[in-house]
């Protein structure tokens, strides 16, 4: 059931146009991401859905109803926003309290809230301390905590991790996500880095110059991606320009390195996209019908359990592939062969 819609939404702030048409709709209990680069205009989205900041054009319905000019604090929005800091003066508990202190619940009720917002967050026994006696992760879930307490029907986050260290990203991402999964909750989170985003959510927006790009679940975006921005955005890849001629069955991909069936492309400039792992590299020459393109080594990252190449084709472009490399990597300079099967190849528009 759809929970939350926004509707050809604009958005100028003076001469600066930060939302084009924007669309999304939201499922009750889903968890999606808003993803970009700085400057796309995630910010803009969560500002709008809070209330902060009113559309040029556009509607947000909440459950049907549109709540476009409602105020921020009759919207029921859990928020956790950059610049939305604890209060310094403040208990961890008492932080906590505060939203229920605002809506004037009974002191037994802000008790047995705050106690089970600080379970949730695991911070129960910090309660009495102050923000700045707490580590960045355990300040942002207590923000989190805080953001929850009064049960809201959404929870809006916005680059909540941003200012944590790798491992505290990691870990607060599996407590967002095992949060998530207990409550049942709609949560729209935005992010720049599209790991947390793939490992969080059930679908990500892929927003640029204010605009979606595709919405989509993780999988969907990465093997389908409808263009070269989200491929490049999402993942790595190795993308190749050419041209479509033919149509129908017989229409084929030519490119300067290579050429292939690629049925019922549209006629024409045509862009086309490897992953890394599609791709396989061998000493010699496989003949098996595999795409094979001749290449050297420039260099290689190795992780254990496998090793990133990055290698250079006859026409100076790079190619990246990942091999296994149980018994070692290629060094630097070997020529090599990097194939990779024409139903791996993926169309972008
Ligand atoms: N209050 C504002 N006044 C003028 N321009 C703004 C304001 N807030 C955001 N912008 C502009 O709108 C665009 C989108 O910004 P924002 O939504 O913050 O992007 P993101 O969160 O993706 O980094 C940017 O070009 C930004 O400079
Ligand atoms: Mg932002």
């Amino acid at each position: 059931m759809t929970s939350l819609e926004i509707k050809n939404i604009n958005k100028h702030y003076g001469a600066v146009q930060a939302l084009h048409d924007v669309s999304l709709s939201i499922n009750k209990g889903e968890f999606v991401t808003l993803l970009g680069p700085s400057g796309s205009g995630k910010t803009t989205v969560l500002k709008i859905l809070a209330g902060f900041e009113p559309v040029t054009s556009g509607q947000v319905l909440m459950e049907g109803r549109d709540v476009t000019a409602l105020p921020p604090e009759k919207r029921n929005f859990g928020l956790v926003f950059q610049g939305y800091a604890l209060f310094p003066h403040m208990s961890v508990y008492d932080n906590i309290a505060y939203p229920l202190r605002v809506r004037r619940q009974s002191k037994a009720m802000i008790d047995e809230r705050v106690l089970a917002a600080l379970d949730l967050v695991q911070l129960r026994k910090f309660a009495n301390r102050r923000p700045q006696e707490l580590s960045g992760g355990q300040q942002q879930r207590v923000a989190l905590a805080r953001a929850l307490v009064f049960k809201p029907d959404v929870l809006l986050l916005d680059e909540p991790m941003s200012a944590l260290d790798k491992q505290l990203r990691h870990d607060l991402q599996e407590e967002l996500r095992e949060i998530h999964r207990s409550l049942g909750t709609t949560f729209i989170n935005v992010t720049h880095d599209q790991e947390e985003a793939m490992h969080m959510s059930d679908r990500i927006a892929i927003m640029d110059h204010g605009q979606i790009k595709q919405y989509d679940t993780a999988h969907q975006l990465y093997r389908r991606p409808a263009s070269r921005f989200v491929a490049e955005f999402v993942g790595k890849s190795n993308v190749f320009q050419g041209e479509v001629r033919g149509s129908g069955s017989s229409a084929r991909f030519y490119s300067a390195s290579f050429e292939m069936p690629l049925a019922d492309a549209q006629t024409g400039a045509s862009t086309v996209m490897i992953r890394p792992e599609d791709a396989e590299i061998t000493t010699t020459a496989p003949n098996d019908g595999r795409i094979t393109l001749p290449v050297q080594v420039i260099s290689s990252t190795y992780s254990g359990d496998r090793a990133l190449y990055t290698l250079l084709q006859s026409d100076g472009a790079d190619f990246i592939a990942y091999a296994p490399a149980r018994s070692g990597v290629f060094p630097d300079g070997t020529d090599i062969f990097v194939s990779f099967a024409s139903q791996d190849v993926i169309a972008l528009a």
